[in-house]
């Protein structure tokens, strides 16, 4: 099968520098959807793309994809646009026919759709309580298409009919190029339109092959960031709906994003808010508090994740508390059972089993072995304005609070370090390292007052 995608469009009202088939739907491109909803169907090879407005930027954008591209200066209507395809096409097989600007067609329809049309002409239409502004289908009294009208052509009793022409065609590969030979431009738009083919079709006594819709959102299209948005909702909807029959809970439908592929266990359960970006995996009986934020991670089965917290690039394993108000940056791995507490940053660091940083610490950089207690305000300082150099925290360590460990560092195992320390030096094992200022005490010591 060939596919050819028509992304020609400037897309005006979006108000926006970016050209219309780049514009984001779940942080993905509208027509990097579409490009991967047909990529699961076609044996074919290499999808062509129809570029206008913005072309540079779409190949910039896709650049490394196989696609082709084929350049529609001036646009002269949808099929003028396939004509800007045909030279591209490399052999008779059906040629169907998407929208870079309709992202939530799916694999599954496409190829139920091919399927149902094999040889043939394939209409790919649905019903609308209110049709205004799509091509309406004609049916003959035997049931049979015979064409499409568009709106701004159509008769008053034509505009009554709710079967609607969503864009999607198959069209016979060895007629394609015959059909839009004969494609004229005699009409209330003066353009090339596609839907005129299906008339010629019919005309010959071809049989055209119907699939409707179920979903209409799967042929929405989106001219403006009003429409843009209906479609991300209707996504995110669609995503969430997906979660809950397989299992998980989610407090609020209406209130998770998912901008990747989120993988979840059993007995998961996502609180309202919450942001999952790139591949997530929560294991099962992950329990995930409000309005997170979570990209690019794997949590381990039983872990906590409490409201606020935001795991980016980051490993969690098992049975873990994390958050409220907690940051695990890029390159984290926790072990099992570790605590990470309100307002504590870890970043490019291992934690091992057991080990508990509960309040306000930056860790970065560190290897911080088992059962070892980080107390409030604990910096690792492993950066000197030009290098980063690593600290190590061997097991069964007790880092007292505002404790600050200036990297290089090394920290032996079961060693105490004592409240308000600055640790220069490696520290054996089994020791404790204190630095203490003496303590002065003034007695009936005045208090500055106001000079009058
Ligand atoms: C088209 C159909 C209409 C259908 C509707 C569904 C035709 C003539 N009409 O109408 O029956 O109900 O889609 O949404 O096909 N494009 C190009 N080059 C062009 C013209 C269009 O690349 O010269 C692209 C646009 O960027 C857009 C798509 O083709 O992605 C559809 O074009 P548009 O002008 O929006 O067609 P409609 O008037 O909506
Ligand atoms: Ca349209």
């Amino acid at each position: 099968m060939n596919v050819i995608i028509l992304a020609a469009g400037k897309g005006k009202r979006m108000n926006s520098v970016l050209p219309k088939v780049l514009q984001k739907l779940a942080n993905k491109p509208m027509l990097e959807w579409v490009l991967d909803a047909a990529e699961g169907v076609s044996e074919a090879g290499e999808p062509v793309v129809v570029i206008g407005h913005g072309a540079e930027k779409v190949k910039e954008y896709f650049d490394g994809r196989p696609v082709k591209y084929a350049l529609q200066l001036e646009q002269k209507g949808t099929a003028h646009a396939v004509a800007q395809a045909l030279p591209l096409l490399e052999n008779k097989e059906p040629v169907l026919v998407l929208y870079g600007d309709g992202p939530l067609i799916t694999t599954e329809t496409l190829r139920n759709f091919a399927t149902l049309t094999g040889n043939e002409v394939g209409l790919l239409t649905m019903d609308l309580e209110n049709p205004t502004g799509y091509g309406r289908i004609l049916r003959n009294k035997a049931g049979d298409v015979v064409g499409i009208v568009e709106e701004k052509d159509a008769t008053d009793e034509q505009k009554t009919i709710k079967e609607v022409n969503t864009g999607i065609v198959i069209i016979p590969g060895d007629k394609l190029a015959e059909w839009l030979a004969k494609v004229g431009c005699n009409n209330a738009q003066g353009e090339y339109y596609l839907t005129d083919l299906i008339g010629l079709a019919a005309a010959e006594g071809q049989k055209i092959q119907t699939l409707k819709l179920d979903d209409h959102w799967e042929a929405e299209g989106a001219n403006d960031k009003s429409q843009l948005h209906n479609l991300e909702r209707a996504l995110q909807r669609k995503l969430a709906n997906r979660l809950l029959e397989q299992g998980v809970g989610l407090a609020d439908a209406e209130r998770i994003d998912i901008r990747g592929e989120l993988t979840c266990g059993k007995d998961v359960f996502i609180d309202v808010g919450c942001v999952f970006e790139g591949k997530v995996v929560l294991e099962d009986n992950v329990k995930i508090g409000p309005y997170c934020v979570i990209k690019e991670a794997v949590i381990g089965k039983d872990t906590t994740v409490e409201a606020f917290t935001h795991i980016d690039h980051a490993s969690v394993a098992t049975n873990n508390k994390i958050g409220p108000f907690a940051r695990l940056r890029p390159g984290t791995n926790l072990s099992d059972d570790v605590h990470i507490g309100n307002f504590v940053e870890i970043k490019k660091s291992n934690v091992g089993t057991g080990s508990k940083v509960n309040h306000l610490s930056y860790i970065g950089d560190t290897d911080m072995g088992s059962k070892v207690n980080i107390g409030a305000g604990t910096i690792t300082c492993n950066y000197d304005g030009v290098n980063k150099f690593r600290t190590v925290i061997e097991d069964d360590c007790f880092i007292g609070s505002d404790t600050q460990l200036v990297a290089p560092v090394r920290v032996g195992k079961h060693s105490t370090v004592g409240a308000g320390t600055t640790v220069t030096k490696d520290v054996p094992e089994d020791c404790l390292v204190v630095r203490r200022a003496k303590t002065i005490t003034i007695e009936g010591w005045p208090r500055p007052t106001k000079k009058s």
